[in-house]
């Protein structure tokens, strides 16, 4: 069986072909690989002769990477850092479809890439706005929705629905007399009279969503959420690979490392921290959230989700993400990280084995 790994160059030196900035994760599957006896490579889109169906890709000999002409991949997976908004991402997603075996399913990444989809696609699978593992009210944006959701909550987060790294998020507080908006480093008031104004001259044309703003419990004066991968395993069964915290900066809205943000691994210090002997109840509800999440998308094989927790440990689903960062995570241990390459490997035996299951 051939694993095959899409990715991108890195580097400005397109001549050097061997600049991974991902090697160590490579060379963590490659040799995965090597234990059970499957042919390991990765590839760039431009190697891929599509008629001769074969693919000028990279094996590890040798702890060196050396260029092979190859067969197309049994399996491809899709290296999630290529899958981003400054890539090209809609590319690389019509390329991966062009192989029949997947271990990130292109539909599922594709319903994530909105955000309002993927919280419909939740409220079907029976996570509502309330309960012990719930998501945060949410609607497409429109003047009615806001007035509608500022009448049951103080303040609403508004997010383009198609974004990441926290790009054109901002959050609208309702005070007695006015509005106070928060966006980027910016505060400022507004009157009623104003507020749509306002909203849409920060929208431009994007399309967004309007959502009720969690009341978040802040640990070291800074709003956090915990990024948890929860991937298939070797019997295709979800598992949680880690679960690590994501502190934001203080005084911001958001805690994404993009936006300063920084992660801690020891989630259950700051769990037991804040929660004192309630914490494990709600970390048990955390990893709950996580598989319920990946519950309602059935086809995925790995996925990023987002959780948070109020004041009162309610766990709140924020954000799911197809193609999840998982090595950019300083503090995440290694052994978890190589846990990770397992698991891409043991699922994508798992489905070249039942494919015609
Ligand atoms: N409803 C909400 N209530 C409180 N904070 C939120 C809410 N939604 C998002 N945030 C904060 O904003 C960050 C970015 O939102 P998210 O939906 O994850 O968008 P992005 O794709 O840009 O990461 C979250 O990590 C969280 O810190
Ligand atoms: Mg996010």
């Amino acid at each position: 069986m051939y694993l095959g790994v899409l990715t991108e160059r890195e580097g400005k030196d397109k001549s050097n072909d061997i600049i991974f900035y991902s090697s160590k994760y490579f060379k963590d599957m490659a040799s995965i690989c090597k234990e059970k006896c499957i042919e390991f490579f990765i590839f760039y889109k431009d190697d891929v002769n599509w008629k001769k169906k074969t693919i000028k890709g990279f094996f590890l000999e040798n702890d060196e990477w050396k260029r092979k002409k190859t067969v197309f991949p049994d399996v491809l997976f899709l290296w999630p850092d290529i899958v981003h908004p400054t890539r090209h991402k809609t590319k690389y997603m019509e390329i991966s479809k062009k192989f029949k075996i997947r271990v990130n399913s292109s539909s599922a990444i594709e319903a994530m890439w909105d955000k309002l989809e993927t919280c419909n696609i939740l409220k079907r699978h029976g996570i509502a706005s309330d309960g012990a593992i719930r998501q945060p009210e949410t609607l497409s944006y429109t003047k009615e929705n806001t007035r509608k959701l500022f009448k049951k909550h103080n303040s609403l987060f508004f997010k383009p629905r198609s974004s990441t790294w926290g790009w054109g998020i901002f959050m609208i507080s309702k005070n007695r007399d006015d509005y106070t908006i928060n966006y980027k480093e910016n505060k400022w008031n507004v009157t009623a009279k104003e507020l749509f104004i306002e909203i849409e001259k920060i929208m431009k044309d994007a399309s967004y969503l309007v959502q009720e703003s969690v009341d978040l419990v802040k640990y070291n004066g800074s709003v956090f959420d915990v990024r948890t991968v929860i991937q298939k395993n070797k019997k295709g069964k979800w598992v949680i690979a880690f679960m690590v915290v994501r502190k934001g900066v203080k005084g911001k809205i958001i805690s994404n490392l993009h936006g300063g943000g920084r992660d801690i691994a020891d989630i259950e210090k700051v769990l037991k921290e804040l929660y004192e002997d309630r914490y494990k109840n709600i970390l048990s509800n955390m990893r709950k959230a996580a598989l319920n999440s990946a519950n309602a998308f059935p086809n995925a094989g790995i996925l990023g989700v987002d959780i948070m927790t109020d004041e009162k440990g309610a766990v709140y689903i924020i954000e799911l993400n197809g193609t999840p960062g998982i090595y950019d995570f300083r503090h995440v241990p290694l052994k978890q990280k190589k846990d990770v390459s397992r698991n891409i490997v043991e699922y994508a035996i798992y489905l070249h084995n039942n494919k015609n299951v």
